[in-house]
């Protein structure tokens, strides 16, 4: 599992590492800007603070994004066990 920490919203709960995160936040009642949801349009870009995700992406991300910590909810899942998103 993997623990997830929201700065904005101050919540903080518990994921399977096989979990989507954007359905997973979703489902705590945190509201998530999305769109496309593969990975395409990067509405629903977010930083991550602290921990890594496995991205399957297709182009809604640049690299330069990327290595300032930006993650796309939509198509990551939790790899490290804590994660903390500044939502
Ligand atoms: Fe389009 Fe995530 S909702 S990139």
């Amino acid at each position: 599992t993997c623990k997830i920490e929201l700065t904005k919203s101050g919540k903080t709960f518990e994921v399977k590492s096989t979990d989507n995160l954007m359905l997973m936040i979703k489902s705590q009642g945190v509201p998530v800007p999305s769109s496309c949801g593969q990975g395409v349009c990067g509405t629903c870009k977010t930083k991550l603070v602290s921990g890594q995700v496995e991205m399957k992406h297709q182009g809604g991300i640049r690299q330069r994004e990327i290595d300032k910590g930006f993650i796309l909810l939509c198509c990551s899942k939790p790899v490290t066990p804590k994660l903390v998103l500044e939502l």
